[in-house]
């Protein structure tokens, strides 16, 4: 468009100048043919003059006339009364209005003039013998060609201009092409898998960033063509589009809303603190569709119909719920015994010591037996679409595989996969392998996760490993292996009804004694051994004791959720929790108010509303986990900021470190550098939390659930296609070729 403006302005000026040179040559030439015709017709005119001949002084008009040019001519009396003429001359050049035009012009008048047939050049001249003035010549001659020339210069440079317009933008574009494509071939050639060869060695600035431009290239080139963020309607047309609308099936132990008995007998939902449930529960919004899962709440029974479904959410009714109930003994085998002392240490690198015992396993095939049977009987035709998530639930894409072969069933493990030499350790490593490989695909947060995966297949099952496409062919099926980086609603539901930041802020100064100008440190989790909440307060502590100016001026604000409090190893950490804070906020007395703690540890279920409240007070929120899957408190406190305010201290340990690379990363087990990050960011100037802020709200928002949702169904659509094709199509002509004789 600049490049079109430039050149209608040149094309303009261009035009201008050339017809204004070339009028000044018209008017230049034809006064001087006037000057020519005159003094060529003067001597015979005043000779005819003089003898009073008026027919001889006509035929010297009609003379003059013969030229083409030359409109009228006209000689008047020396009293201006007209002696003879060519034609009709125009008002104001008859030679009785001459008279007006010679008033204060003894030697003649030259004039150029608009009149009705265009622009005319208008010439009177005495004509005079030996100083007598015997007459006037009067002649005008037509210009208007001049003006049909004007025009048709103007015509022609607009023509030429478009023309070269055309041109030039044609080129643009074709130059800008190739450079772009030399360089896109530069940077593909950069960024392309592959041994980096010496002449292909990246420059050194590009090396820290080049694992994550590859990996983001390949997503983003992944989606082009889809367009647009993804939102609960994207995703839904995904579900219409390519799935023709089927609904979906969750399987996930933790049920998205607990019905629980308040002291008084009536009945409250609770939304579970569980970053699966913070996750899946939007996208089930988006989806409809049936959410099977244990029925864990005290008024869950008395909520359900005949059939255990109840829809939710309350008020909304979006979609079902279908409640599982198990004995005491079953969850203690299932869920406490095998599920989270067993598994849960297994896949997480926090010196817990897995427990298996031969008992709870027993009870995990028979629980997972249960649930595959409840989901079977929720399920519409013969190829449903069913999501099994996480480490509960190992065995059931195999069982539902086995009933309903032409399922497509998307297993998730929202925690880390181990090493294959940790997993080893399990003695029903195997069946877990197996289980999961009843799946079409096989989801993790990261691609760390993805390759530890299939580590540990090759090493325990038999079975071809295909590292190009990422899958695993086992007895004859294929089971794709993905990273799918999980994450939250965007925008998200609590951070709208939320109250303004300030009002947040100010509440909370009061409610830990706080000075106006006090600081808050915030803490958001169950309380599990993974989280890292020890070294965190340990962190704390640290921080006041190498900075005491802070002391009576910040708190750090942990809300706990109590969580799997059956097991020993929670217990313990609860009593080490209660014991640590209360020798922190002893070493550092109540502040100046009477009424400061340096820790205040809040061990209760929160709901949401309270969470995102303290979200949007705190100055920090420190994510220290000792070893997460992802971690979505780090992404909820980035989406409650829309203040683009406070700063995220984030553990190395966590997926979400992977993504947000503008938090402080540390490694919570260095009290040094945890305590110097949680000063920086005390300390940390408000326009860099700002920019901090904004890049993490950007890719939060770009990357959020309906995304990972998305994906993931995007692929099982893929294979869908590909399963219906194959069976309409026949086998492939090598299988074929076997069967011949
Ligand atoms: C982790 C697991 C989830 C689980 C959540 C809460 O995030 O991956 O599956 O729901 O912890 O644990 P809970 O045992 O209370 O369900």
């Amino acid at each position: 468009m600049p490049l079109v403006g430039v050149l209608a302005a040149l094309a303009w000026g261009a035009t201008e100048l050339v017809n204004r040179t070339a009028r000044a040559w018209f008017e230049k030439d034809v006064s001087m043919r006037a000057a020519l015709a005159v003094s060529g017709a003067s001597d015979a005119l005043v000779s005819h003059l003089a003898a009073g001949n008026r027919r001889r002084i006509g035929a010297v008009l009609s003379e003059l006339a013969r030229d083409d040019r030359i409109m009228a001519a006209a000689v008047c009396a020396p009293d201006l009364r007209t002696l003879a003429r060519t034609g009709p001359l125009h008002p104001g050049q008859d030679c009785a209005d001459v008279a007006v035009r010679l008033a204060g012009a003894p030697a003649g008048v030259e004039a150029f003039e608009h009149v009705e047939g265009g622009l005319v050049h208008l010439t009177v001249r005495p004509l005079e013998e030996d100083g007598k003035l015997l007459g006037w010549l009067v002649l005008v001659h037509d210009l208007s060609f001049v003006e049909r020339r004007e025009a048709a210069m103007l015509r022609f440079t607009a023509g030429a201009f478009a023309v070269v317009a055309l041109l030039a933008s044609f080129l643009t574009v074709a130059v800008r092409r190739l450079a772009c494509r030399s360089w896109t071939r530069e940077l593909r050639g950069l960024l392309a898998p592959g041994p980096v060869g010496p002449r292909r060695k990246p420059p050194k600035t590009f090396q820290p960033l080049l694992h994550d431009v590859r990996q983001l290239v390949s997503e983003l080139a992944a989606e082009q063509g889809a367009g647009g963020r993804w939102s609960p309607e994207r995703l839904r047309r995904v579900l219409t589009e390519h799935l023709q609308g089927e609904g979906i099936v969750i399987l996930a132990n933790r049920e998205p809303y607990v019905h629980d008995r308040a002291p008084d007998g009536s009945v409250r939902v609770l939304h579970p603190a569980s970053g699966l449930v913070t996750a899946l529960e939007p996208v089930m919004r988006a989806c409809s569709g049936t959410w099977v899962a244990h029925g864990s709440g005290s008024a869950d029974h008395a909520v359900v119909d005949r059939k255990d479904r109840v829809r939710v959410p309350p008020g909304e009714d979006s979609y079902t719920l279908r409640r599982v109930w198990l004995s005491e003994e079953e969850e203690r085998g299932y869920y406490y015994g095998f599920s989270n002392e067993g598994l849960w240490p297994l896949c997480h690198i926090a010196h817990a010591r897995p427990v298996f015992r031969a008992q709870d396993f027993r009870h995990y095939q028979a629980v997972n037996r249960r649930f595959a049977d409840a989901v079977l009987a929720e399920v519409d035709g013969p190829d449903p679409i069913v999501l099994v998530q996480d480490y509960h639930f190992a065995l059931v894409p195999r069982m539902i595989r086995e009933r309903l072969p032409r399922a497509t069933v998307i297993a998730f493990w929202h925690i880390p996969w181990p090493h294959a030499e940790s997993f080893g350790i399990c003695p029903w490593g195997r069946e877990l392998l197996e289980g999961l490989l009843g799946a079409s695909v096989v989801g993790f947060h990261t691609q760390l996760h993805c390759n530890n995966f299939l580590e540990s297949v090759d090493r325990h099952l038999e079975a071809r490993i295909d590292r190009e496409r990422q899958s695993i062919v086992v007895g004859g099926r294929e089971a794709l292996v993905r990273a799918y980086p999980i994450s939250i609603e965007w925008p998200s539901r609590w951070v709208a009804s939320a109250p303004p930041v300030q009002d947040c802020r100010r509440e909370a100064l009061e409610e830990f004694g706080l000075p106006p100008d006090g600081r808050i440190g915030l803490g958001v989790d169950r309380l599990d051994y993974t989280k890292g909440v020890e070294e965190r307060l340990l962190a704390v502590e640290r921080l006041l004791e190498r900075f005491p100016h802070l002391v009576g001026r910040f708190t750090f604000v942990q809300l706990g959720a109590p969580s799997r409090t059956l097991i020993d190893r929670y217990r313990e950490l609860n009593e080490r929790l209660d014991a640590l804070s209360a020798r922190i906020n002893a070493r550092f007395g109540a502040g100046p108010s009477g009424r400061w703690r340096a820790v205040a540890l809040l061990r209760a279920h929160h709901e949401p509303p309270a969470i995102f409240r303290m979200f949007r007070a705190a100055d920090v929120c420190y994510v220290s986990s000792l070893h997460d899957g992802m971690n979505l408190v780090a992404k909820e406190f980035v989406a409650a900021r829309d203040d683009e305010r406070g700063v995220l201290v984030l553990s190395r340990f966590t997926g979400a470190a992977r993504e947000l690379t503008e938090a402080l990363l540390v490694n919570p087990y260095d009290l040094e550098e945890a305590s110097s990050a949680l000063a920086a960011a005390l300390v940390m100037p408000a326009e860099e939390q700002g920019a901090r802020m904004r890049a993490m709200r950007a890719f939060v928002a770009d990357l959020n659930v309906y995304r990972w949702a998305g994906r993931m169904l995007d692929d099982a659509a893929r294979l869908r296609q590909k399963e219906r094709l194959t069976t309409r199509l026949g086998p492939g002509p090598r299988a074929v070729q076997e069967r011949l004789p």
